[in-house]
């Protein structure tokens, strides 16, 4: 990101969420992701130094003008103003527009949670998704995220795009020659498919699926992220936001952090967190080989793995796309660090 002109600080912002990423077993949105927000700033459609600006300021409430700068330097700036808020007046509920893609949500939704809040953060996203009955695709993958605190540092994280899957499943299947479930996506015509060729042209499917699995639950739920990102923040939104990739338009993506001090309400709020999350893990699971875990889990034990293993483990064609993107750029690979 420095070769092509990011201000270092602003490239560790990015290096940062997607590392993240990627120790939370995330790959798909961690270095995998490099190159297309090297071509954002190479292409100059998205200004890696811009610094957000707040537009409107009141109270527990804020409108921030990404300025069209990186994701993560908006989402920090926008999650650091909106927990000072929480602080202050117990809610921070903060918009931006002209913002672009910010990495994983639950990054933003956890920096509240490592002060003791509960964080919240939404994104718009390019429309992929196909809402119920419809043949063709009007709304984003638009993830939600909820961070709360438990005791001694646990937490509950929940991370969840709005659509059944992300593209990148479908590709997987594809790339393997195996078919998709049913309710992952709809072909040209609005059917279901479980063809992967004939999905990757068709469109993503909302969350639970098809009508009758209640899709159109994940069809209101995206709709829903809308309302507090594009709409509410006066950004692109829904079937108006540029293609997924288009690098000949700005991004101009809304996005949503709230921060609430649970110390507003009833107090003992980790205690009951703690004792709620134990009561689900301890529960007598249905194959005695699959623990019931609580939202948050898998990405503790991929981090506990990369902790033991001393490093993030890369599938070897992550290795060789991030060589020959330094080469590229000019970028002499660093030594290996002993
Ligand atoms: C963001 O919102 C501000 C305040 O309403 C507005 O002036 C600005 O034009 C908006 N930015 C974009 C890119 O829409």
């Amino acid at each position: 990101m420095v070769s092509v002109g990011v201000k270092t600080e602003h490239a560790s912002a990015l290096a940062d969420v997607l590392v993240a990423a990627d120790y939370r077993g995330h790959y798909s949105h961690g270095l995998n992701r490099l190159e297309m927000y090297v071509q954002d700033i190479s292409t100059k459609i998205c200004d890696g130094n811009a610094i957000p600006t707040i537009e409107k300021d009141k109270f527990s409430t804020a409108l921030v003008n990404g300025q069209n700068s990186l994701g993560p330097v908006v989402g920090n700036f926008c999650m650091n103003l909106a927990i000072e808020k929480a602080k202050k007046h117990g809610v921070g509920w903060v918009t931006a527009n002209n913002s672009n893609h910010y990495g994983i949500a639950g990054w933003y939704s956890i920096m509240a949670a490592n002060q003791g809040l509960m964080g919240l953060s939404f994104t718009s996203t390019s429309p992929l998704v196909a809402p119920s009955r419809a043949k063709n695709a009007a709304l984003g993958t638009n993830p939600i995220t909820l961070a709360a605190p438990a005791l001694n540092g646990d937490q509950f994280v929940l991370d969840m795009a709005t659509c059944t899957v992300a593209v990148g499943k479908i590709e997987l299947q594809r790339r393997k020659g195996l078919p998709i479930p049913e309710g992952w996506a709809i072909d040209k015509e609005g059917k279901i498919t479980t063809n992967a060729d004939v999905a990757m042209k068709g469109c993503l499917m909302p969350l639970g699926g098809a009508e009758q699995t209640s899709g159109y639950k994940g069809y209101g739920l995206a709709a829903l992220v809308e309302i507090f990102c594009g709409i509410s923040a006066g950004a692109t939104y829904g079937p108006n936001i540029r293609r997924w990739m288009d690098t000949k338009r700005k991004a101009n993506l809304g996005q949503c952090f709230i921060a609430v001090d649970p110390e507003c309400f009833a107090s003992g709020f980790e205690t009951r967190l703690s004792d709620l999350m134990s009561h689900l893990r301890h529960m007598e699971p249905a194959d005695p080989n699959k623990p019931v875990l609580v939202a948050g889990d898998p990405e503790r034990a991929h981090i506990a793995l990369v902790d033991s293993e001393g490093g993030i483990r890369y599938h070897v064609n992550q290795i060789s796309a991030s060589a020959s993107l330094a080469q590229k750029l000019n970028v002499k690979p660093m030594e290996h660090i002993a």
